[in-house]
């Protein structure tokens, strides 16, 4: 099997959501193209829509018309979604708003104290369940301002601190532990906010003013785009353009773990795009080489590192991912799902401490996927899958809706 291709895809997921929140609060409306699609950028919608927000769909366009935020009426359901609730929980509480989050059974198992622990030292009253969700979070007068060094490498936390500091009385510093996607930062200065990076430091001031509408088409979201370029970067001979993708640097760790592998990114047509940079880049299958893949670069990686260790299972020799550990932490345990799909597969996998360690050859075994109802592990072993024995067999495959409902028409689609 050989690929040809090129593909267009839907918007990128963190900043599809980071788009319907912050033109939640400007002044006029906002007119968003190429919106992630899946079912956590729903659950982000209708939790605005719940505040008061008017989202409409007008053709392709998303129009939205901010406004002061109402408390919802009912608890607000954030489904699969740590994205939502983690974001949710510090934008509402800068609008000084009461309100109850929710989720489904993968998000109920996910930690909030990360967020409610800084929320709380800004003042913030969370009742939760023992750290869990739901929360229930009583408005506040005005929030506290916060110095706040991260304890872990997270943008979603980074993130719920800078979006309450814009109702905070005083300005708010993040001191990184290490660099996370950046994409509030980019959103909230391109809209006006008052926010300066200075290397690991970010400090926000509170709002004076409504926040600028703004008008953007989405690029094509680069982990979305990772499991059709792991298709055709183990199918030698392949080539696969994917237009108008997001380049931002925080999430192109993935084209650099591929690049140690021994497979190239060509970038061209590079652009800015409401201060995110992207561009079409083409790939062409080749032979996989193993590499060591550093702790700093795992923040840029971290929802890739399923398909990277897919990719390593071809490579020769042994590929390390060092400290992994918050891959605990995602839609499910993902280290244990990646090292348990490996090894039904026939490949040596196994934790070192907090690392992953893959070691590379060839799959012997046909397997039935194990998706644990997460989307990016189910993606990750049908494209296993597919290289190694040309199809599939999986436990669930509703889960990958969650970010890419348009999978399996487009894997349809360059496999023609
Ligand atoms: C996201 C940040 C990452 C990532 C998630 C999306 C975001 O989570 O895994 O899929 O949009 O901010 P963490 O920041 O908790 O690592």
């Amino acid at each position: 099997m050989i690929i040809n291709s090129t593909i267009s895809l839907p918007g990128d997921k963190s900043i599809s959501h980071r788009s319907i929140m912050l033109a939640s609060i400007a002044s006029g409306v906002s007119c968003i193209t190429n919106l992630n699609d899946g079912e956590d950028l729903q659950s982000t919608i209708k939790a605005m829509q719940s505040c008061g927000v008017s989202i409409e769909k007008e053709g392709d366009t998303i129009l939205v018309t901010g406004s002061t935020l109402e408390n919802p009426i009912e608890p607000i359901d954030c489904g699969n979604s740590g994205t939502t609730s983690r974001l949710l929980t510090g934008l509402l509480s800068s609008q000084h708003l009461s309100f109850s989050l929710i989720g489904d059974a993968s998000l109920s198992k996910r930690p909030m104290n990360r967020v409610i622990t800084p929320l709380t030292e800004m003042g913030c009253t969370i009742r939760s369940n023992d750290g869990l969700l739901p929360l229930h979070i009583d408005a506040s007068n005005g929030l506290d301002r916060i110095n706040y060094k991260m304890p872990i490498a997270s943008a979603q936390v980074k993130s719920a601190i800078l979006l309450a500091g814009l109702g905070s009385k005083d300005s708010c510093l993040v001191t990184e532990l290490k660099h996370s996607r950046d994409h509030t930062e980019i959103m909230l200065k391109s809209m006006g906010a008052d926010i300066k990076v200075d290397g690991d430091n970010i400090e926000v001031n509170p709002l004076s003013s409504a926040l600028q509408s703004f008008t953007m088409d989405i690029p094509a979201d680069p982990s979305s785009a990772s499991f059709f370029i792991a298709l055709a970067a183990l199918l030698k001979g392949s080539s696969l353009t994917v237009e108008n993708i997001l380049l931002n640097p925080t999430r192109t760790g993935f084209i650099d773990v591929l690049e140690k592998m021994g497979v190239q990114g060509l970038v061209s047509n590079p652009t800015i795009n409401n201060g995110e940079s992207c561009g079409n880049i083409q790939f062409i299958g080749s032979d996989i080489k193993s590499c060591d893949v550093p702790a700093h670069m795992i923040p840029s990686i971290i929802d890739e590192i399923p398909i990277l260790a897919v990719i390593a299972a071809f490579a020769e020799g042994k590929t390390i991912f060092y400290e992994v550990e918050e891959l605990r932490f995602k839609e499910c345990d993902r280290l244990d799902a990646i090292i348990k799909n490996l090894q039904l597969f026939g490949i040596n996998a196994y934790e070192e401490g907090n690392n992953l360690v893959v070691e590379g050859g060839k799959p012997t075994k046909m397997a039935k996927i194990l998706s644990f109802d997460d989307h990016r592990i189910a993606m990750a072993f049908i494209i296993l899958s597919i290289v190694a024995f040309k199809e599939y067999h999986i436990d669930n495959t509703d889960c990958i809706n969650i970010s890419l409902p348009g999978f399996f028409n487009i894997l349809k689609e360059i496999q023609a």
